[in-house]
């Protein structure tokens, strides 16, 4: 027994950043950020705090899946951190939707929604759970060096979420991880304790963006054909192509090299740039609630991000 998604919700900050309002501070422009990544424009948290926005995503795929929060026997948040260090994210939501059951944070980089799906068919196998809730919450904002353009433009805040019940449409899951951590990564604040020698290293985000755009490819291509051969399908029966949302051109890359059609790839990055593992299910909640997923048969799932980690899978479609 596996498991099949009941319903689907997103929420973006209501603030909206353009290329343009970052060129007033930045040396950039909308001509090289839009031509190298297709980012058009950011949603960016301001006054609203993240739990804001992943109450607002779990409440309406709860809302879009029938299930009520005391239904809910596991809740796993994949985020890089949430509004706290500790307690994990997961029991903040867990506060604000009024659910009882256990509650935990995955963090697995821009993967980290497929790896929450690989918890949670776990727990489905294992008969331990019926319903379960996984909610991505980024706030990249607040880890990107605001004077470093070659990053900061890159990066936007969002939340999607998803409801799971017992099901057989997974067809294939599979997660990787490589033990890189200099390409890409957050150092963690160093607090102040007197005895600790401070390397004076900013908690912001640092990225080797070339080698990222190759890992991201060439591990797209790779993880998307394992999924599909080992659901028993050819990537001429996928009918979507859900891919982490990093840069437009390592997507069209990916699809090129995969001989798959742009129309299959769905991408929302020029409205919100990169939101880490919120990517991947607030695409799938656009996809559910336009009504794409009601004739289609299969789409796949593909992300990667700090670690390098990466995910794959292969759901059965439907309207969710
Ligand atoms: O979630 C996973 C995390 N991230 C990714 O997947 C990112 C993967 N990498 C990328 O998407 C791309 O490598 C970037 C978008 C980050 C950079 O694009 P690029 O085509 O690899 O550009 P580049 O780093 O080679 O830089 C080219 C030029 C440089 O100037 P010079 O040295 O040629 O004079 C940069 O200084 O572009 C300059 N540049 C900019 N210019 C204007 C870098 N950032 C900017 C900017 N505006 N924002």
């Amino acid at each position: 027994m596996s498991f099949t998604v009941l319903g689907t919700g997103s929420k973006l900050p209501d603030t909206v950043v353009t290329n343009d309002d970052l060129a007033t501070f930045l040396d950039t422009s909308d001509e090289w950020i839009t031509t190298r990544t297709g980012i058009h424009r950011r949603h960016v948290l301001k006054q609203e705090k993240l739990i804001d926005l992943a109450t607002v995503a779990a409440k309406n795929a709860l809302k879009n899946s029938g299930v009520t929060a005391d239904e809910l026997d596991l809740i796993l948040c994949s985020t890089i951190q949430g509004d706290y260090v500790s307690p994990a994210f997961a029991c903040v939501v867990q506060k604000e939707l009024g659910a009882t059951c256990p509650a935990f944070d995955v963090n697995a980089g821009c993967s980290g929604f497929i790896y929450a799906l690989d918890v949670a068919d776990g727990y489905f196998a294992r008969g331990r759970a019926k319903k379960v809730l996984i909610i991505a919450a980024e706030a990249m904002t607040r880890f990107t060096n605001w004077q470093d353009r070659s990053t900061c433009v890159l990066f936007g805040d969002g939340c999607g979420a998803v409801v799971l019940g017992e099901g057989d449409d997974l067809l294939s899951i599979k997660i990787t991880a490589e033990g890189n951590f200099e390409a890409l990564n957050i150092p963690h604040t160093q607090g102040n304790c007197p005895y600790t020698e401070l390397d004076g290293k900013e908690s912001v985000l640092h990225m080797d963006g070339q080698s990222v755009f190759k890992f991201a490819v060439s591990s797209i291509c790779r993880d998307i054909k394992d999924v599909t051969q080992a659901a028993g399908l050819t990537l001429d029966d996928l009918d979507y192509m859900v891919l982490h949302q990093a840069n437009y051109r390592i997507m069209e890359s990916a699809a090129r090299r995969l001989k798959i059609s742009m129309d299959r790839v769905p991408s929302i990055i020029h409205e919100t740039g990169n939101m880490s593992s919120a990517c991947i299910p607030i695409v799938l909640d656009q996809l559910n609630r336009s009504g794409k997923l009601v004739n289609s048969r299969y789409i796949a799932l593909a992300g990667f991000g700090s670690g390098f980690t990466t995910g794959a899978c292969v759901l059965r479609c439907h309207k969710f």
